[in-house]
């Protein structure tokens, strides 16, 4: 089983709700399992074993939150990132608040920790996830089914590579 770890920074369970929902279309691709961890305590274990990483932060002044980036500087190694493959996604107030800044944001650490970024960006079509799906909290279960695709498309390719 080729496995996949989902780590969110969520403080009103926004960015939780859609952590789980890519993990269920992750989950959905035979051969890959997938955990959803809270960003304060992910189990070390898994991570390190997973072949792609997916980092979900709630948007605040159109960035990563401060807890996702302190992630960055204080776990430095710890999870064996490099080789891996990288995914993020947000969630904000506003369509303009800042979404893809943020995960374009997450990415660059990623890259930095030597991982590969991917999306799948408009290679399948609908729904075209650019950079990483960015859902609005007010209407956040209509976001739902296409982080639901996300999770599967990451999955897709994380066995095309690892499996
Ligand atoms: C300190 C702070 C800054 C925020 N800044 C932004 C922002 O720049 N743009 C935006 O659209 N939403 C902003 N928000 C709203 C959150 O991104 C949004 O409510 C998010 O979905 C919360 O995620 P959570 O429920 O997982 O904690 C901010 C919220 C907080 C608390």
């Amino acid at each position: 089983m080729i496995r996949i770890s989902v780590i969110y920074h969520s403080v009103t369970g926004t960015t939780k709700r859609m952590a789980e929902a890519i993990c269920k279309g992750a989950s959905s691709v035979n051969g890959v399992e997938c955990m959803a961890f809270p960003i304060e305590s992910p189990d070390a274990e898994y991570v390190k074993e997973s072949k792609c990483v997916i980092l979900g932060t709630p948007v605040y002044y159109a960035s990563m939150s401060g807890t996702v980036k302190m992630w960055f500087e204080k776990t430095r190694g710890q999870f064996g990132l490099q080789g891996k493959l990288a995914g993020a996604f947000a969630t904000a107030d506003y369509i303009h608040g800042g979404g893809e800044i943020a995960i374009q944001s997450i990415l660059s650490h990623m890259m930095v920790s030597g991982m590969m970024a991917y999306s799948g960006g408009g290679a399948y079509g609908k729904p075209v996830i650019h950079l990483g799906p960015v859902g609005i909290k007010s209407d956040i279960e209509s976001y739902v089914e296409t982080f639901r695709i996300y999770g599967e498309r990451m999955a897709m390719k994380t066995l095309e590579l690892f499996g």
